[in-house]
């Protein structure tokens, strides 16, 4: 843990773009349930996402779009009874922020019912005036670019984005909007590491990579840099632990010790 997140009680969004501007890297990790959270919180994260991808690996989704609000809502408030020092910001489903008015009243319902302390919008100009009506009512907002998973039928699959110079511009214009709308900070998910390191240098607010290069912070999806999800190994991400043979070697020694009635013992019973 360092120093300086040591010494901060709880993380607020005003401590991560001081962050940004003392050059001090930002961590994130999502969750999605309290004992994870407690967990992360305890290891001294720095922002935890209650990302939709808990579409992926809580329910078993093939994409994010069937997520919704009700549902993000007893993952982020489980999140949040497990949490106290880190910054904790909700994914705001597909679906849920076609319009200002819309997007309003699912963020508020999203912050009142789960305690987080922001929510997170997939997209750029086209939501800008959600964003900041969201922002006007005193919600922080963080801006997701480049592979945008709730588009994923748009977008013809998971693949690289704006690899072009359209398609940079697009983005860099993209991003300036979502600052000068309010956004506290930015996901840039898998797009080319000159392209991100171009838009963190223009933007004061922190940029967040995933599949983005260096960044002002990371993020990766809890489970997969633990190792829990078998077999999914994209070139952005590190794994940290193989969480998936570690549960398989236990629950294994678990089901032998049942069967030869070595559990429980006689210290384990009543
Ligand atoms: O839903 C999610 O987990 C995300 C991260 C991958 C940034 O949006």
């Amino acid at each position: 843990m360092s120093v300086h997140t040591q010494a901060i009680k709880k993380i607020t969004t005003r401590n991560l773009i001081a962050m940004k501007q003392r050059g001090e890297k930002i961590a994130m990790l999502t969750a999605y349930d309290y004992t994870t959270a407690r967990t992360l919180d305890e290891a001294g994260i720095d922002v935890i996402l209650v990302g939709d991808s808990a579409a992926n690996v809580m329910a078993g989704y093939e994409t994010t779009v069937p997520m919704t609000v009700d549902e993000m809502i007893v993952y982020a408030a489980s999140v949040v009874r497990g949490t106290n020092h880190a910054l904790v910001i909700c994914d705001m489903p597909f679906g849920s922020y076609t319009s200002p008015s819309q997007g309003v009243e699912n963020a508020v319902k999203i912050m009142q019912r789960t305690g987080c302390d922001a929510v997170k919008l997939e997209g750029g100009i086209e939501i800008a005036d959600t964003v900041r009506h969201i922002i006007e009512i005193g919600i922080p907002v963080m801006g997701h670019l480049g592979l945008t998973p709730q588009s994923v039928h748009q977008l013809g699959g998971y693949g690289l984005q704006a690899k072009d110079e359209y398609g940079a511009q697009k983005l860099m214009t993209d991003a300036l909007s979502l600052e000068e709308s309010g956004c506290f900070g930015i996901v840039l998910e898998k797009i080319p590491a000159t392209l991100s390191a171009a838009v963190s240098q223009r933007l004061s607010i922190p940029t967040i990579g995933i599949g983005g290069g260096m960044c002002d912070g990371q993020v990766l999806v809890v489970d997969d840099m633990l190792g829990k999800n078998n077999g999914f190994r994209p070139k952005f991400l590190r794994t940290y632990a193989d969480m998936h043979q570690i549960i398989i070697d236990a629950v294994g020694r678990y089901i032998d010790d049942v069967k030869k009635c070595d559990f429980p013992g006689e210290s384990e019973s009543y």
